[in-house]
């Protein structure tokens, strides 16, 4: 049931597993939940239909990229991110701070935001955080993120303390420009790099701010994934039990199964979409490149069982052949394939909390994996 107002209830816990539901106006997301990336008002290579069907609750957007084009005002005056893009339940959007870092050029970064050149034409470009919050409010988004400054690693104690501290001080700024709005949220960002102590200071600040879920942010930006797991270790006890804790931009299934078993409950990654343009599918059994040749008379789908048309109903002798031939539907059907297979891992790993079997599940879930392909 969806409802008036913003509210995550937990239905079951298992170790430091979660699974439940966070519950908004424009629909209910069962956590832990993967958010397809849908930069630019267009999970790339799909339809709407088919990322719903595939079981998304919810779809991310980037402020960054829909401010640059086709600008958040226009956006509004279409009717908003989810009329425009015909994806009427929630969305969550990223506050551009990440993007402005990774994308932009000659960035400049002060205390009151951010300004950069656009990657598309060269224009110039300010953002601050109020300005993040007020676009993200343009696109009518549902849950918005704080501005934040996330620095790559490995950096310097002293450069991750001032980008966590700046990022506490843009968290506050953000809140106040988001007021009260009852049906939608406006998540906190941790930051603090590959440093414990930082993440904690970090998530007691943020968690003092008293905001609706807090994301994790700054990981899977080079560091090693026993890094990354360590820094949840020490940040997810500091954030309150009763909110939903969100791990950006991750990652891979094996990511995703032991960032679950240390308490996240949404995830988002360009993985699945930009791999499966690219040739590559997932399955049960690991990963299948399907440029290489060996697949060039295979007439076995990708997966008899899977919940997804792209995988069982088209032969991988197929899928190599519209791949090699650079074929449009090739990544089409692979994309399909790969955001199913996302969202089945979610919906096992939520069934398997559920019924207290969650590690169990996991160990299965890396067997199969670790089989490989037959
Ligand atoms: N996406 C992946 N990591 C991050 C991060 O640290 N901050 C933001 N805003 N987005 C991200």
């Amino acid at each position: 049931m969806s409802s008036t107002s913003f509210q995550f209830t937990l239905h079951a816990t298992d170790g430091a597993a979660r699974t439940g539901e966070i519950s908004m106006p424009r629909g209910t997301i069962a956590t832990p939940a993967f958010m397809p990336v849908g930069t630019g008002g267009t999970v790339k290579a799909v339809y709407m239909d088919q990322v719903r069907g595939a079981g998304a609750d919810i779809i991310l957007g980037n402020t960054y990229h829909l401010m640059l084009r086709p600008g958040a005002e226009r956006v509004a005056r279409l009717g908003g991110l989810h009329e425009f893009a015909r994806w009427p339940w929630p969305i969550l959007t990223d506050s551009g701070g990440f993007q402005v870092m990774s994308l932009a050029q000659l960035r400049k970064l002060t205390e009151d935001g951010v300004t950069f050149r656009s990657h598309i034409d060269g224009s110039s470009w300010h953002m601050s955080p109020e300005r993040s919050i007020e676009i993200q409010g343009l696109l009518d988004s549902d849950i918005q993120m704080q501005l934040d400054e996330c620095v790559a690693l490995p950096a310097k104690r002293q450069e991750i303390e001032r980008a966590m501290e700046l990022s506490l001080r843009w968290a506050d700024r953000c809140k106040t420009a988001f007021g009260d709005q009852p049906g939608k949220a406006m998540f906190g960002i941790v930051q603090g790099g590959d440093d414990a102590e930082l993440r904690i200071r970090s998530a007691q600040a943020l968690k003092a701010l008293e905001l609706k879920g807090y994301a994790v942010g700054g990981l899977a930006v080079g560091e090693p994934q026993e890094v990354m797991l360590t820094m949840l270790e020490a940040t997810c006890p500091e954030l309150p039990h009763e909110k939903p804790r969100y791990l950006m931009g991750v990652g891979t299934p094996d990511d995703i199964v032991k960032s679950v078993a240390r308490g996240i409950d949404m995830f988002d990654c360009v993985m699945p979409t930009r791999a499966g343009r690219h040739g590559l599918a997932y399955t049960r059994r690991g990963k299948i490149n399907l440029r290489n040749a060996r697949h060039a008379d295979d007439p076995r789908p990708l997966d008899e069982e899977s919940s997804c048309p792209a995988a069982r109903d088209y032969s991988r002798a197929y899928l190599h052949h519209l791949i090699k031939s650079g074929e449009a539907l090739g990544g089409m059907l692979l994309t399909w394939n790969n955001i199913s297979y996302y969202q089945d891992l979610m919906r096992g790993l939520r069934g398997a909390i559920r019924e207290s079997r969650f590690v169990d599940h996991a160990a299965a879930v890396t067997e199969g994996w670790a089989r490989g392909d037959i």
